[in-house]
């Protein structure tokens, strides 16, 4: 089985398929961090990442393993523990840059789609249900306010990083969303035959618990 989940940048994808793929004991895939990890690999090789060619040659070569971690799971590139570096907005900004790249596409989608060929996974990111599991036997479109989801996105730093403002983060969000929404290579947009959910006003509990009762029975393999 293949649980596909997409959205924009703090619907809340990656805290819901996380905890949806720990009680399915399903494995968890968040795609994002993929785009991330390239975008941190050309950053470390001071490559701009409009250089188109260079950037894919990045991903072809680089080497992205997900591990069980004990809150959230761990993104592991080229043999080096990279979660807390990769969740940086100076990185998300950059990733979206990358997205946009058609050749680091393919390869990452080749990967994702080699990473869920056994299936009972629950896959994140923004084309899972369009494009890279488009016959996904779920697949679930978040969204929420954007003010709300900046708002999240605020609480989450505001603890490491309590200079940035909120203002800050809206406008950051903003930017993201354009940019996911306007590139030319797979656009954020709902599968046609996705369930769309907002967020905006209910907690994870919630959210969680009825995208399980959607899911409906599992069976192991
Ligand atoms: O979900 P995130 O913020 O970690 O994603 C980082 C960037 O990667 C975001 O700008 C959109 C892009 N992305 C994508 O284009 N396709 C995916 N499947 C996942 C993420």
């Amino acid at each position: 089985m293949i649980i596909a989940i997409d959205g924009p940048a703090g619907s809340g994808k990656s805290t819901v398929a996380q905890l949806i793929a720990s009680r399915l004991n399903f494995k968890y895939i968040e795609t994002g961090s993929m785009y991330r990890a390239v975008a941190w690999k050309a950053l470390q090789a001071k490559i701009n990442p409009e250089e188109q060619e260079r950037i894919a040659e990045v991903a072809r070569t680089i080497s992205i393993e997900f591990q069980p971690g004990n809150e959230r799971q761990k993104v592991i590139v080229d043999g080096e523990d990279l979660t807390p570096v990769l969740k940086t907005e100076t990185i998300g900004r950059l990733a979206a840059v990358v997205a946009a790249n058609k050749a680091v596409r393919e390869v990452l989608v080749a990967q994702q789609q080699d990473m869920g060929r056994n299936g009972n996974v629950v896959m994140d990111g923004r084309d899972i249900g369009t494009v890279v599991f488009p016959d996904a036997d779920k697949k679930f479109f978040l969204v929420a306010d954007q003010k709300e989801r900046a708002q999240r996105r605020h609480q989450e730093i505001r603890a490491k990083s309590p200079e940035v403002t909120f203002e800050k983060i809206y406008e950051q969000l903003q930017q993201r969303d354009f940019e996911d929404e306007n590139r030319e290579v797979s656009p954020l947009v709902p599968a046609k035959d996705s369930i769309r959910l907002d967020t905006t006003q209910m907690n994870i509990e919630d959210v969680v618990a009825q995208m399980i009762e959607m899911i409906g029975p599992v069976h192991s393999p």
